[in-house]
């Protein structure tokens, strides 16, 4: 069965039990989930499923805060696949605030066979991982956000092949940032990021893209300039400038980044064939222009799509490796 290839092929790679950090995974592993993402997307465009769990299969969906894309592929993903999704909100659960993070943990891991997680702090996600139990999956932290870095670099293996590219990031160095400069690093990629002063990816997340790129041939550059960054890229990579716990900095921050606007200027300075990425919701007018992210170059709807390919690869991946088919 090509199912049990794909399960193979994960072990030898390391069968990670949770998925906290890009980290987490290494080239290999990277390499199976997008492979594994793009069979499935053919897949399911073709009205078949690849993978579907034999045995009953809940995941339990915390959100602490709102999403969209990230809900809505999870639930729809686990559907397709015979799964079911369990959507608990910070309204119903309180975590740390009704209940202990470790005695939800333990809790939920006696119920369900995995656990998708939207914190505000990442080291809950550690704490969960520590006492669930059952696959951990972040699906944002204020320190990462590796399911959206796979759908990334999935959306360019798409457009642009397998080959090393240039990768340019306009905007906060922070939680999406971090997870595609790992993965884009890992992969052999080449990555400028152009933050404003005092927006830079944290240190131990740039030591570690460094040390990715001296092992896969890639390169990790940082700068303040994002004209400097743009210069003749593949992918111009944008995100709101005030992420989901920054509001009370929004005055501040619309000062410091309004030079990082991806514009028509700005992506003229890419190559003519370049694609714009932004891992979405954008703030029309802000980070991105209408012209952009309309435009022929922009490739966010399909990015968007790849959420689901990619999420459905990795649960089939993780759940069945840690025992549930
Ligand atoms: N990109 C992303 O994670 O979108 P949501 O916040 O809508 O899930
Ligand atoms: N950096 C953004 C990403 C949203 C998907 C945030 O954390 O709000």
């Amino acid at each position: 069965m090509t199912h049990n290839n794909w399960k193979h092929r994960w072990i030898q790679a390391g069968a990670p039990h949770h998925l906290l950090s890009i980290t987490d995974l290494n080239s290999e592993a990277a390499r199976v989930v997008l492979q594994l993402a793009h069979a499935m997307k053919r897949a399911t465009r073709e009205g078949r499923e690849l993978f579907r769990f034999e045995r009953p299969t809940v995941v339990a969906m915390i959100f602490e805060k709102p999403s969209l894309r990230t809900r809505v592929t999870f639930e729809v993903g686990l559907h397709q696949m015979g799964a079911h999704g369990t959507y608990l909100t910070q309204a119903d659960i309180q975590m740390g605030k009704r209940e202990a993070v470790m005695d939800i943990a333990r809790n939920l891991g006696r119920w369900v066979q995995g656990i998708v997680a939207r914190v505000y702090y990442h080291s809950v996600l550690g704490e969960l991982a520590q006492f669930a139990g059952v696959p951990v999956i972040n699906a944002l932290s204020d320190h990462e956000h590796p399911c959206q870095a796979l759908a990334d670099l999935m959306t360019i293996q798409e457009r642009k092949g397998e080959d090393a590219q240039t990768l340019a990031w306009v905007g906060d160095g922070n939680n999406v940032c971090h997870s595609f400069i790992l993965l884009g690093t890992l992969l052999g990629h080449t990555v400028r990021v152009a933050t404003p002063e005092g927006y830079e990816p944290d240190e131990a997340v740039v030591a570690q893209a460094q040390r990715n790129a001296a092992q896969s041939g890639g390169q990790l550059f940082l700068t303040h300039s994002p004209q400097e960054a743009v210069s003749n890229a593949d992918v111009v990579y944008t995100d709101v400038w005030v992420s989901m716990g920054f509001e009370t900095e929004r005055e501040i921050r619309m000062r410091h980044f309004q030079p990082f606007q991806v514009n028509r200027a700005l992506l003229a300075l890419a190559k003519p064939d370049a694609i714009v990425l932004h891992c979405l919701p954008a703030r029309r007018g802000e980070e991105i222009t209408n012209e952009v992210l309309d435009g022929e170059q922009s490739a966010v709807w399909d990015q968007a799509e790849n959420r689901l390919h990619t999420q459905k690869a990795l649960l089939a991946l993780m759940l069945s490796a840690s025992g549930c088919e």
